[in-house]
């Protein structure tokens, strides 16, 4: 399904639970504050399968507040796995319940894992998620490299005054045990969902002129024309950089939706009050089209930038 942009709808990013048990400095909150209860496991199911059938999709990512907080995730994902149309299932996690629960989740289906990584230094890392367990952390990622999961994609949103220090030893970090790092600028936070403001204005580093540098040292440049025309840039040391920098090019290479944990469906991390809530509509035994003019709905409704 295409958007009016002739922007083709890929991939759904899927938050489970807005619960969380970090409080990090630079949290977006996904773009959205549920205002509804959590989908329940079999709503997530049905939504998921509708979802893969009507887009044609096969990649989904899962994420909170913190997935690994909602109870039921080892049977979200493997309700997901066992409708055999997703080829792609990742999640995004802080990684702090990584260590525990990385083998169930593989098990279940789960094939690829991001781990938020903003520093690896314990007092920064501290200060980043207010949370003083960078060393479990680091076992959870371990583990979970261990298990299986492959690709392996750190997170590093880069924070001026803050981590920038930081992104030699996280190139070699990630080079050296074949992570992938995905360089993030900051972005701002609507104020209609928190606001980070202040902070942003503080904190935000451009992250154009690091990735030329970086780029002027890569061996391998690539850019990934449907994902939000992000670039990968392979270093001498083997490290893969992905860069994610909000920009009008970015948008344009926009081919995602998003799904609140309410149900809430929309198209943009900066737009979700242009979504649409489809939980009750899960529960009246719609044909695949009804969920169709629904969806199609909320892809309409996609602005060429935010
Ligand atoms: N700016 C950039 N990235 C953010 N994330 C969350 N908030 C922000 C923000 N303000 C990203 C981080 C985290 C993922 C869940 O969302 O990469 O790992």
């Amino acid at each position: 399904m295409k958007d009016k942009s002739n922007r083709e709808i890929k991939h759904i990013r899927f938050s489970i639970t807005s619960n969380c048990n970090y409080n990090c400095i630079y949290c977006d909150q996904e773009g959205f504050i549920p205002k509804t209860s959590e989908l329940t496991v079999d709503e997530i199911t049905k939504l998921c399968k509708i979802l893969a059938e009507i887009l044609k999709i096969t990649r989904i990512k899962f994420t909170g507040g913190e997935p690994l907080c909602r109870e039921e995730i080892i049977q979200i994902i493997k309700n997901v796995s066992d409708l055999y149309l997703y080829k792609d299932i990742s999640m995004t996690t802080n990684g702090l319940l990584l260590y525990e629960k990385a083998e169930e989740l593989y098990k279940a289906g789960l094939n690829r894992i991001n781990i938020s990584l903003a520093s690896l230094k314990p007092d920064v890392y501290n200060k980043i998620y207010n949370s003083d367990s960078l060393e479990k952390v680091l076992k959870g990622l371990e583990k979970a490299k261990e298990v299986g999961f492959n690709p392996i994609k750190l997170n590093f949103v880069l924070m001026k005054g803050i981590n920038d220090n930081e992104l030699d030893t996280m190139i070699e970090f990630c080079g050296k045990n074949g992570y992938i790092l995905q360089l993030i600028e900051l972005h701002e936070v609507s104020d209609a969902i928190g606001g980070n403001g202040d902070f942003y204005k503080k904190h935000h580093l451009d992250v154009k002129p690091i990735i030329e540098e970086l780029e002027s040292r890569a061996e391998e440049i690539i850019v990934r024309g449907s994902m939000q025309n992000r670039k990968i840039l392979k270093l001498p040391n083997s490290a893969i950089i992905e860069t994610i920098t909000p920009s009008h090019e970015f948008c344009m290479g926009c081919t995602k939706l998003r799904v609140g944990c309410d149900g809430n469906l929309f198209g943009c991390l900066y737009r979700s009050d242009l979504g649409k809530n489809i939980k009750e509509a899960l529960h009246n035994h719609h044909s695949l089209s009804k969920y169709e003019q629904i969806v199609k709905q909320v892809v309409d409704s996609r602005e060429p930038y935010y």
